[in-house]
């Protein structure tokens, strides 16, 4: 588990280096985030219920909310007089939300394949029929709620692609990792030269090269990958179509510049550690 720290620690620090090098899409995100966080202060300031209940009526808070609220209403008004930067918050959000919709679809798929699977769910709940039938009472709702978003065709268009997009995204990652643990140099710079980190890391690598196999053997992903990293490499730089447009989704693959880093390498690692 000393490993999984370490991991741990690599990956937040190549996540903010990451942020640095991609300020310009980054800005526009942030000033929609600041917008969403902004609106939503105003919003509880204006509302009294919402106030009495959020400060438990506590007078101090609630003047400390009103205060920032009254002091973020300039910025706001600043930033939502810009018609452009509003339209690209709502394809922001929209897309998030999309997003959302298709790791719920899938969540929700996993939870009834478990609740109608015995076997799993003893397995699972280690034979604790409280757990198990709590956890099928809790599930019984599920298949309504995925029949109706799965009704939706743009929503399953969406999401199909966007599967897509994660399994490339996870095998350019995979052979990442599987060059940096060929990488003695990086390997060691990585771990300090802790042989028996390094070779703990070298074993799991074993479950990166299967899962890489086992993808690259689908033809029909191998060839969607392709265009989509021909795609991205064409519309790279352009960050407002990126964030503009749900169709340049390949602009978000980001393959350019897609060295072997050990960030890259970290954050699938980390993967098979959950
Ligand atoms: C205030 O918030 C409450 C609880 O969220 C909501 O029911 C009510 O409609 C809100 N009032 C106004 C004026 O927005
Ligand atoms: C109200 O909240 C402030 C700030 O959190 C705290 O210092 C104070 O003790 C609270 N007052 C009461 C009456 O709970
Ligand atoms: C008001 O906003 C300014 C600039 O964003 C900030 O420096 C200041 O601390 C804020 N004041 C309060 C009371 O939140
Ligand atoms: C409005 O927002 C867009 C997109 O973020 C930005 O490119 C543009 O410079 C902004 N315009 C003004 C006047 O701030
Ligand atoms: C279908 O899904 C899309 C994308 O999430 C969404 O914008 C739209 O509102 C949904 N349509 C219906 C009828 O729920
Ligand atoms: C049920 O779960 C077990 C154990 O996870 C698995 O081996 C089996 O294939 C599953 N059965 C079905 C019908 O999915
Ligand atoms: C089953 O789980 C429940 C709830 O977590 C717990 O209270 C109970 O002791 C467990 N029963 C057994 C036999 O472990
Ligand atoms: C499921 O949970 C609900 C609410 O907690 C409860 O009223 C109901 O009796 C439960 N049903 C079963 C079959 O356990
Ligand atoms: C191995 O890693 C080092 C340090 O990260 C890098 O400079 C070098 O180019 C890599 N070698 C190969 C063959 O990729
Ligand atoms: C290498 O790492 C392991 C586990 O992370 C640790 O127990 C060991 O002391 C380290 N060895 C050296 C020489 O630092
Ligand atoms: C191969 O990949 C395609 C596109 O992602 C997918 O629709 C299909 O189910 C995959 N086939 C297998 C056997 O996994």
């Amino acid at each position: 588990m000393q490993t999984t720290a370490l991991i741990l620690a690599v990956l937040a620090t190549a996540t903010v280096a990451e942020h640095h090098g991609n300020d310009d899409s980054f800005s526009v995100k942030d000033q929609c985030r600041a917008i969403a966080k902004m609106t939503k202060l105003v919003d509880l300031a204006a509302n009294q219920t919402m106030l009495d209940d959020k400060a438990n009526g506590n007078q101090t808070i609630i003047d400390d909310i009103k205060a920032k609220a009254a002091n973020a209403t300039s910025e706001l008004s600043t930033l939502t007089s810009n018609s452009t930067l509003v339209g690209e918050c709502a394809v922001v959000q929209a897309h998030d939300d999309a997003v959302d919709s298709c790791g719920e679809i899938q969540k929700m798929e996993k939870f009834l394949a478990l609740a109608s699977n015995d076997t799993a769910l003893t397995d699972y709940f280690d034979g604790n029929t409280t757990e198990i039938d709590d956890f099928k009472n809790k599930t019984s709702g599920l298949t309504t709620k995925l029949a109706a978003l799965q009704s939706n065709a743009t929503l399953n268009t969406f999401c199909s692609v966007q599967n897509d997009i994660e399994s490339c995204k996870e095998i350019s990652k995979l052979q990442d990792v599987i060059a940096f643990a060929g990488n003695n140099t990086a390997l060691q710079s990585a771990f300090k030269g802790n042989t028996t980190d390094i070779d703990d890391f070298k074993s799991k690598v074993t479950d990166a090269q299967s899962k890489l196999d086992s993808l690259t053997s689908n033809s029909t992903l191998e060839t969607t990958c392709a265009s989509l990293s021909q795609a991205g490499t064409t519309t790279q730089g352009s960050t407002t179509s990126d964030s503009k447009s749900g169709t340049s989704l390949a602009s978000r693959l980001e393959f350019a510049g897609n060295a072997v880093s050990v960030a890259l390498a970290m954050a699938i690692f980390s993967m098979f550690m959950l």
